[in-house]
């Protein structure tokens, strides 16, 4: 994606935003709409349309679970790692899924392409610990290891959701 595409997604809600650095997220969620994840090249054009430098626009990028960095599977697995969700057998979901998706312990995507596991911190489903989260949008829980993992059966099956971001 390129500056002036930016520009010309950001420019009619420029006047709702008080500061200018507020853009950068409307503008980051517009650019990965593109390829499903953001490339150096959009970072850059954000930069370029909302006037800050590329390393900035990504240490904003790098804050957030749903902007991409790299390339994901067709579906994003959040795992909430967070105290209340450790407490109720996080590890023990978040290493099932690691192991049966074929990825590091640090996450990351099945071989396949379908499946991306990511840690994520407190989903605000603290109630219903351990929870999850698929694809930035729907989340679930109380999970069981075994439980977590027909639930990602379910979402590898279900259409591809970047549609999401469009
Ligand atoms: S700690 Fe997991 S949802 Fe709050």
């Amino acid at each position: 994606m390129n500056a002036d595409q930016v520009r010309a997604h950001i420019d009619p809600i420029r006047h709702e935003y008080a500061e200018a650095r507020s853009l950068i997220l409307p503008a980051l969620k517009f650019a990965q709409t593109e390829k499903g994840h953001l490339t150096r090249e959009d970072l850059e054009a954000v930069g370029e349309a909302t006037g800050f430098s590329a390393a900035y626009v990504e240490s904003v990028a790098s804050f957030y679970d749903r902007l991409y960095l790299a390339p994901t599977g067709a579906r994003v697995v959040s795992v909430c790692v967070t105290l209340s969700c450790m407490l109720r057998g996080a590890d023990e979901v978040w290493d099932h899924l690691c192991e049966r998706e074929g990825v590091s312990h640090h996450g990351g995507t099945s071989e396949d392409g379908r499946i991306t596991i990511q840690e994520a911190q407190c989903l605000g489903y603290c109630d219903r610990a351990p929870c999850i989260q698929a694809d930035a949008e729907e989340t679930k829980g109380p999970f069981t290891p075994g439980s977590a993992a027909a639930f990602v059966d379910a979402l590898r099956a279900a259409p591809d959701p970047h549609e999401f971001w469009r």
